[in-house]
């Protein structure tokens, strides 16, 4: 797979934790670039326990892999001095210098400004912490003396990986629809959530990319203001098992049926050649733990070549439970 592009489909929380898990132990992925700033989670279960990860990259669960930050992160530097604790991986984990920081600062006006509030923020402050930065006043990572261990150049290192064809993923946060230029302004993040961009914030040129996965999850979610097209009300999502919370606020989600015309648009936009579909078993109870493609029912099977057919792109890896390790891999 050489240098590959994990990208949300929508509006986020699509599962994307869990495919880079899957992939890191699979594919045993040397190095792992995270992108986007602390507002978003990356759930990952593994070994009988449950990360939500704002910062430390989601291949952790592979102990070789190296993690990397990017420049166009911003660090919120007790998070990340939490996470690295958590997964215990001080040893073999990165931030690239020009990383800028968010702090608490930048919190309090998300929570204060009325303009802010309306959009329903995560309230980590990262609108006004990319703010600052494109001001040029921004503290960088390099600026921080409980940050200078983990100083490295993240460009430098991952071409040089890309060069020795080692195994790398970029790591998006969020999704298309919460992209800054493509999603559904003003209810959108604070930068672009596009392939594109996963690799300018890495610093890895779009040429150097082998693989984009799109992913997508079987129903869609929302949190946060904004129009979702196909909205049910939260008791019929509840009576379908689509109702969650949010892995980083604990805010309800919103939800609504897949939306096809919406997967082949975001497809596109992405540059997608490959796509992954999340919570299979959700939507067909009976796919659970399934881990081939045969073992699922009809129906199952029908709406991925559905989403194929939208996307045009192969639908590879299949989600059928929370697991790391629970999926259908059909890329050869
Ligand atoms: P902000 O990114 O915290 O400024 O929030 C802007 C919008 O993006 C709000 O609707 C948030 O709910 C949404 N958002 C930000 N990060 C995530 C995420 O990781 N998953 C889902 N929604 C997110
Ligand atoms: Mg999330």
């Amino acid at each position: 797979m050489a240098c590959t592009v994990v990208a949300g489909a929508f509006w986020g929380d699509e599962g994307k934790g869990k495919i880079i898990s899957y992939l890191a132990l699979k594919d045993k992925v040397d190095v792992c670039i995270r992108t986007g700033s602390v507002n978003a989670a990356h759930t990952i279960h593994f070994k009988g326990k449950r990360y939500a990860l704002h910062m430390v990259p989601s291949t952790f669960v592979y102990d070789k892999c190296r993690l990397l930050i990017g420049p166009g992160a911003n660090i919120h530097v007790p998070q990340f001095l939490k996470e690295v604790a958590q997964t215990d991986v001080e040893g073999r984990i990165g931030i690239d210098r020009q990383a800028s920081i968010i702090t608490q600062q930048h919190s309090g006006i998300d929570r204060s400004n009325g303009h802010l509030k309306s959009l329903g923020t995560t309230e980590w402050g990262v609108g006004p912490a990319v703010q600052e930065r494109a001001k040029r006043s921004a503290k960088l990572a390099k600026d921080i003396p409980e940050l200078k261990q983990f100083l490295v150049d993240v460009a430098g290192e991952a071409n040089a990986a890309i060069d020795l064809n080692k195994t790398v993923i970029l790591e998006g946060t969020q999704g298309l629809m919460l992209s800054l230029y493509h999603g559904s302004y003003p209810y959108v993040t604070s930068r672009d959530t596009s392939a594109a961009a996963i690799c300018s914030e890495s610093g890895v040129g779009p040429s150097r990319v082998d693989t984009i996965m799109v992913v997508f999850k079987a129903f869609i979610t929302r949190v946060g203001a904004g129009d979702l097209p196909g909205e049910l009300p939260k008791d019929e999502a509840i009576r379908r098992g689509w109702f969650e919370t949010a892995a980083g606020t604990g805010r309800n989600r919103r939800s609504a049926p897949f939306n096809f015309d919406l997967a082949q648009r975001v497809a596109k936009i992405h540059g997608a050649t490959e796509a992954a579909v999340t919570k299979l078993d959700v939507l067909f109870p009976s796919c659970k733990n399934a881990t081939s493609y045969d073992q699922l029912p009809k129906e199952a099977k029908d709406f991925l070549v559905k989403i194929e057919k939208a996307a045009q792109v192969p639908v590879t890896l299949v989600g059928t439970g929370p697991g790391a390790l629970d999926i259908i891999d059909r890329r050869d």
